[in-house]
């Protein structure tokens, strides 16, 4: 196979707080993703993303970075994250990091002297304004966790803008010197020698130059959250944006393609389709991947599905290799949206669609979201807006390890609850189980990784009709038929002429599938991947 790592590869996304604790504080850390290599490279993953690491008061969970280049000790030393890292690539597995280059944390240095005074060197590498005639804030832009995105500064007598929490100031990126330094960043972890980057809040990062008001949302209702109340037309996605985007990828493009092959960059961007599509470059290269989340918020419907795929395959531009992702650490997880047992018919869907595949953390387990009361809620999303459902803490819960105390995921308790469900809910338990869903991910990515067509094969859609979705994958003579049950419903699929004596590899249910003449019978809630 001739594919650059990144597209063949299937991404294992941690987010360390919850994944495996090594030192017994009821928090994970990197020892403890250290503990857990040879399960990542049993699955069968080729790279990890770890969600951020680095030193933070931790108010938004790390996403509010007081240092670039150090680690949380919450979460080791550089020299754990040394040891990981070379740990990891023995096994051949990468590693990406969390950038989060849009907003540093309130505590950064930078912040510090920011704020100090308006005639500080660094007072231009964040975003200050004075107030509205009416002394409140400069524009009505609504922050991304609720009320307004300004917060004033007493000792300075202006506004500085923040997306997100007051605690996680904006940084100016059409400063110069904000880039340079940046980047700087970047290369830092690159020396280290990771292996690419995630990067958060992408399409925020450049907002329009006289900050005009953003227009109010007709379909906003209280129900969605605060952040719905306007429109964020010139608050992200701005067209300068592209230029940074493009020079990141020059620098992780500097690193070329020695060793261990490409650096990759992978966008963070909630964005419609098309203008999702801007990422991957136009004028110059940007994101290796702009991450697609649509699968996220997809109506779980045959037709749907088609007309989504078929979309976003339409609109991507030359060269433009596709990505699919089922879940992450802000949204629900997919057994709370679609259950049981259409998580299982997703995973073959996630991990036979072309385009790499992004996997969260304990969806191999069929981990759903976990009801956290609200005297346990630690989110800010949550704190903020009570009552709308828009905390995040029930996706982040810790991993289920086995049938100890605590789940095997550390000694003590741990910082959120466990799912309810872990003493039958754990890997140990699931791997001597062989209808478990974490022994049919197994098969899923040990299938995909002996088939080319699957990994990088052409695409094209057979049947959408009702709860059939059926596609077919394609490189060389090697050809594919994946047909997938959305419903409870038995199914009929007529199979193309050439397939007839198809071979079957893989079903959702672990049975050998049903095949009259050339018609395929598909059984409540059943995936099947056939060989032509
Ligand atoms: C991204 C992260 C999210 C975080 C936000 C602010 O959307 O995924 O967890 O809260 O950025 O950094």
């Amino acid at each position: 196979m001739t594919a650059p790592w990144w597209q063949s590869g299937v991404i294992y996304q941690i987010y360390p707080r919850s994944f495996q604790d090594g030192n017994g504080d009821g928090m994970g850390d990197l020892r403890g993703i250290g503990q857990r290599l040879d399960y990542l490279a049993g699955l069968g993953i080729d790279a990890i993303w770890i969600s951020p690491i680095y030193p933070s008061p931790m108010v938004d969970f790390g996403y509010d970075v007081a240092d670039y280049r150090d680690i949380d000790p919450r979460f080791g030393t550089l020299a754990d994250f040394d040891a990981l890292l070379t740990h990891a690539h023995a096994r051949g597995i990468r590693v990406l990091l969390d950038f989060v280059p849009n907003h540093s944390s309130d505590r950064h240095p930078w912040f510090v002297e920011s704020r100090s005074s308006r005639e500080n060197p660094k007072r231009d590498w964040y975003l200050w304004r004075d107030a509205a005639a009416d002394g409140g804030p400069p524009n009505n832009w609504v922050s991304d966790f609720g009320g307004s995105a300004w917060e004033w500064d007493e000792a300075t007598g202006q506004y500085y803008y923040h997306a997100f929490l007051k605690e996680q100031p904006d940084l100016n990126w059409r400063n110069p010197a904000v880039q340079a330094a940046m980047y700087d960043v970047m290369r830092f972890w690159f020396d280290r020698g990771v292996d690419g980057f995630r990067i958060d809040v992408l399409w925020h990062l450049i907002k329009a130059e006289v900050f005009p008001d953003n227009p109010p949302n007709a379909a906003y209702h209280p129900a969605l959250g605060d952040m719905h109340r306007v429109l964020q037309l010139h608050s992200t996605d701005q067209p300068e944006v592209h230029a940074i985007a493009a020079e990141m990828r020059a620098i992780a493009d500097s690193y070329g393609s020695a060793g261990r092959g490409e650096r990759v960059l992978i966008g963070e961007i909630y964005l419609p389709v098309d203008r999702l599509m801007h990422y991957y470059g136009r004028e110059r290269p940007e994101m290796h991947l702009p991450f697609n989340f649509q699968l996220i918020e997809a109506v779980w419907e045959a037709r749907a599905l088609a007309t989504l795929i078929a979309t976003y395959e339409a609109a991507l531009p030359p060269g433009g290799w596709p990505n699919w992702v089922l879940g992450n650490h802000d949204r629900p997880r997919v057994a709370a949206r679609h259950g049981q047992a259409q998580a299982r018919v997703a995973a073959m869907l996630l991990l036979t669609l072309r385009g790499t595949p992004t996997l969260y953390y304990a969806d191999e387990l069929g981990m759903s979201d976990v009801p956290i009361p609200l005297e346990q809620m630690r989110d800010p999303r949550g704190l903020r807006e009570p009552g709308l459902g828009l905390g995040r803490d029930p996706v982040r819960t810790p991993m289920s390890w086995d049938g100890s105390a605590h789940a095997g995921f550390s000694t003590v308790e741990p910082w959120l609850p466990l799912n309810s469900d872990w003493p039958a809910r754990n890997v140990a338990r699931m791997m001597t189980d062989p209808a478990s869903i974490l022994l049919l991910y197994h098969q899923l990515l040990a299938v995909r990784r002996a088939h080319p067509a699957l990994a990088i094969g052409d695409f094209a859609l057979l049947a959408s009709d009702g709860d059939v979705l059926a596609y077919e994958r394609r490189e060389g003579a090697q050809r594919l038929i994946v047909a997938l049950n959305l419903g409870g419903r038995r199914q009929r699929l007529q199979l193309p002429r050439e397939a007839t004596g198809c071979r079957s590899l893989l079903s959702t249910i672990g049975a050998a599938p049903l095949i009259e003449n050339d018609v395929l019978l598909l059984r409540a809630d059943e995936g099947v991947i056939l060989a032509a």
